[in-house]
């Protein structure tokens, strides 16, 4: 390795943060200027100067490489003001400066993610209300169990939605916490006003200790955890999407502008996009455990190791945007095929079940009841029948207690709308679970 300064360095990756960076060195030197650290015409120098750096940025404009994004701005502030520009520095460290651009940039990112996973979830909503009236097998170890409506299902992943926006707000709580005035690690003998720089940031208030100011990552990491388990529940839609839209289950239809063909066989539709999503859920995990490990066991106050929590952050973050992008889309676009999700109904005996519970209402207790309808299931298997199809005499070969009223129980319909316990998969209740979701927003 011959140039060491550039393989301390972080410019590289941590450019992004220029605007933060900015942001907080505003707000530092306004405070400076309110306490007389640095004279008022100095620090108004100063303001300008950086505000002008943040001008050219927005219009694309690259910074001159430096060390790190902190050093970039400070030498060209300098470079735009003369050596004025070196009085930025006055009470504060690069270590609380980079915590503090870290938590400014994790903020909004939260920020944006909320609103993405919002948007999200208003198309599961809308889809599931548009819905309402198909009904498919529902599944336990991916084995038919017992008919759902197919908005019930959505709305599980609506719910999921619900925790993940509820989660990543409640990150907020300790990310947006101001390490800036803790210095290098021991804060400082200026007369600093670190309650005002925190107001002016709109941080919640600056940190209690300069020594965990400096050190403190746990909001990243939490932050990475957070869109670890987004990650998680996008790729299990994605896996449903994946296995829907197969010829075997045929369950849905996805736009074409999601799925690609092959280069040899010419009859193919692949999911691809929803399998990049399910993937990409790996690609987070991945950075969270970069990012645990990174923090693992190092001494208190700044380490240079720290650097190396910016790409996990970014990555994690880019990702998640990413996938919730395109789900988004699909969801948006996704056709129930309702005849064939009904037709799937009459496979796979999702009657059983309720067989076993109208013998358990006429007194029999249901493990026995249980025993009897395994036996017709059997039956039906052996003589190629399904349950709605048994005649009234077969029935009661097996139980005298089994009379004409059955099959007005076992008409699925039928077994969907009774399921009216809270949180069931009756009508009524999806409907007043759309109802309780949209009177989040
Ligand atoms: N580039 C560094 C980082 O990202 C900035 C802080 C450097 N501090 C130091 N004492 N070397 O963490």
């Amino acid at each position: 390795m011959k140039n060491f300064q550039q393989f301390i360095g972080s410019f590289s990756f941590d450019q992004r943060l220029g605007e933060v960076d900015i942001e907080g060195s505003i707000a530092h030197v306004e405070m400076l200027i309110k306490t007389k650290i640095i004279p008022s015409a100095d620090g108004k120098k100063i303001i300008a100067g950086l505000k002008s750096i943040l001008k050219d940025l927005a219009k694309g404009w690259k910074l001159p490489m430096e060390e790190d994004i902190h050093f970039a701005i400070e030498k060209e502030l300098i470079r735009r003001i003369g050596p004025v520009g070196g009085k930025m520095h006055t009470a504060r460290s690069r270590n609380d400066q980079v915590a503090t651009d870290l938590r400014l940039y994790v903020r909004n990112e939260i920020l944006t993610i909320f609103d993405m996973l919002n948007a999200f979830q208003k198309v599961l909503i809308d889809k599931a209300e548009k819905n309402i009236d198909v009904i498919m097998p529902g599944y336990t170890h991916l084995q038919p169990a017992q008919p759902i409506i197919a908005s019930h299902h959505l709305l599980a992943y609506a719910w999921m939605i619900q925790r993940d926006k509820e989660r990543i707000i409640d990150c907020l709580k300790r990310t947006n916490v101001m390490p800036l005035g803790s210095a290098a690690l021991a804060g400082t003998s200026f007369k600093i006003d670190r309650n005002y720089t925190a107001k002016l940031l709109e941080f919640f208030r600056p940190c209690e200790n300069s020594l965990d100011g400096v050190s403190d990552r746990d909001f990243c990491a939490e932050y990475i955890f957070d869109l670890s388990l987004i990650s998680v529940h996008l790729s299990k839609l994605a896996e449903e999407i994946i296995t829907w839209s197969s010829v075997e289950f045929n369950f849905i239809h996805i736009d074409d502008m999601f799925t690609s063909g092959s280069s040899i066989m010419p009859q193919k539709r692949n999911p691809d996009t929803a399998e990049v999503i399910r993937g990409k859920a790996g690609r987070v995990f991945g950075d969270l455990t970069a990012m645990l490990t990174i923090m693992k066991g190092l001494p208190i106050a700044y380490n240079r190791d720290l650097q190396e929590d910016k790409p996990p952050v970014f990555d994690a973050g880019d990702t998640v945007k990413l996938c919730l992008e395109v789900i988004t889309d699909i969801m948006a676009s996704l056709t129930f095929k309702k005849d064939r999700t009904y037709k799937s109904t009459e496979k796979g005996f999702l009657q059983a079940t309720e067989i076993a519970d109208y013998l358990a209402r006429k007194n029999i207790p249901f493990r026995t009841a249980h025993g009897i309808v395994q036996k017709i299931v059997h039956y039906c298997i052996d003589n190629n029948k399904t349950l709605d199809k048994l005649s009234i005499e077969e029935y009661k070969k097996f139980s005298p207690e089994i009379e004409n009223d059955l099959y007005k129980y076992i008409d699925v319909k039928n077994i969907v709308n009774a399921k009216t316990s809270y949180g069931g998969t009756s009508k009524k209740s999806v409907l007043q679970q759309i109802k309780k979701l949209r009177s989040n927003f």
